[in-house]
């Protein structure tokens, strides 16, 4: 069944899955470590890279291949990469991408995590500088004679400011560098970066990409020599996903765009509740129209998402708020049916120390908050009595 001219939700829905053999209407869960060998030849064949086919799950893996393609298909990808988790698939990524001597050029507000990971790419010899890449002169000023990638989230977690995808990658590629979009936050529904210019997008799956919560997975998405070469290096570090987590992604995936439609119609209501209360000093949400970068927004992004994050007036109300919720529930991690709240100085971004923090926006009165699928009227009703208790 060709593809070519159809929607996002019948790509969602179709692309990558072959069930031609048993008639299985779903992916099979394919949960083996090895595959057995035909024979000896065929085993040499395979090994030696003559032949392309299963071997050990670790490397490939039918059920995970067809997450693989179905993720290519919808960023516009020639092929993509499946790993257990968003770090797993950002390590790999960044570790495919750089060598000893190189140098990157990473947004200084990214998931905490990623942070972390670019702080510990010096022990490997990689020098990273971090900047606001919402400013793209800040971009071209860190420029080395060796910086071969550009990272960043956009929009950035937790902060929510955006980068020009495009003009970064434009001016990057003209410098010889490449450029990796963290696009965990939009999903390939609201925003494509490989679209916009960039070489490689990579994803936490344990968010909207799976959407309920209940597995961690990662994906890298690229041109098919930059995803042969991430193959290798990922099968090497090890960070392959189950068969059971790419199944529970797929079937999250062939639901994306109803998903994010009502995350972002949510977000939204949630958005101009806060944007109007008098205990909240700031809404950050890319949908708002008093968002610095809400043209940028609309420009590379078909919708604005589901995190708002927001500060209230003094940071020693940030507990006493939480504490008093009665539905949104206290978690890390984001983009999954129920809301989720958290506080980044405190929780995700922890490892970020706090001088570093606050220079970058990270405040102690910052608030995210991943709005989930319940009725919108609900979650404000929940914030409004938590906000009353400041
Ligand atoms: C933007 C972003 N990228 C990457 C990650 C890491 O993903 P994972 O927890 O699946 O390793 C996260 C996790 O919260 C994230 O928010």
């Amino acid at each position: 069944m060709s593809l070519k001219k159809s929607g996002f939700s019948t790509r969602a829905i179709h692309s990558g899955e072959k069930h031609e053999e048993t008639g299985s209407v779903t992916t099979p869960i394919y949960q083996t470590a090895p595959f057995k060998f035909k024979n000896a030849a065929h085993a040499a064949d395979l090994m030696g890279g003559r032949m392309k086919g299963y071997v050990y799950s670790r490397g490939l893996n039918p059920t995970t291949e067809v997450l693989e393609e179905k993720m290519a298909d919808l960023e516009g990808a020639e092929a993509a990469l499946a790993q257990t988790t968003g770090m797993a698939a950002i390590s790999a990524a960044v570790f495919t991408s750089v060598k000893g001597g190189d140098h990157v050029i990473a947004d200084e507000v990214i998931y905490g995590s990623t942070y972390d990971l670019f702080i510990d790419l010096k022990k490997f010899g990689v020098d990273v500088t971090f900047v606001d890449t919402s400013d793209i002169n800040n971009v071209e000023k860190a420029f080395h004679r060796n910086t071969k990638l550009v990272f960043f989230e956009s929009p950035a977690n937790p902060t929510m400011k955006l980068t020009d995808i495009k003009a970064v990658s434009d001016m990057s590629h003209d410098r010889g560098a490449a450029v990796m979009v963290d696009s965990t936050f939009m999903t390939p529904y609201f925003q494509k970066p490989l679209l916009l210019g960039a070489d490689v997008v990579v994803h936490s799956a344990t968010k909207y990409l799976n959407g309920h919560g209940d597995t961690l997975g990662g994906i890298i998405a690229g041109a098919s020599d930059y995803i042969k070469s991430a193959r290798h290096t990922a099968k090497n570090i090890g960070g392959s996903i189950t068969p059971f987590s790419s199944w529970l992604i797929i079937r999250g995936i062939k639901t994306l765009q109803i998903r994010m439609d009502r995350h972002n119609k949510n977000a939204m209501a949630v958005a101009e509740f806060l944007h109007g209360h008098d205990k909240v000093e700031t809404t950050l949400y890319p949908g708002l129209p008093d968002h610095p970068q809400y043209q940028l927004g609309k420009k590379q992004s078909s919708g604005a998402g589901g995190i708002i994050s927001f500060l209230l007036k003094d940071a020693k109300d940030v507990p006493v708020f939480l504490d008093s919720l009665k539905m949104c529930t206290l978690a890390v991690s984001l983009g999954e049916t129920a809301t989720l709240i958290q506080h980044p100085a405190t929780m995700t971004h922890a490892v970020v120390p706090r001088e570093d923090r606050i220079k970058y926006g990270i405040m102690d009165e910052l608030i995210r908050l991943s709005v989930g699928l319940e009725d919108p009227e609900d979650i404000i009703d929940d914030l409004a009595q938590g906000l009353e208790k400041i």
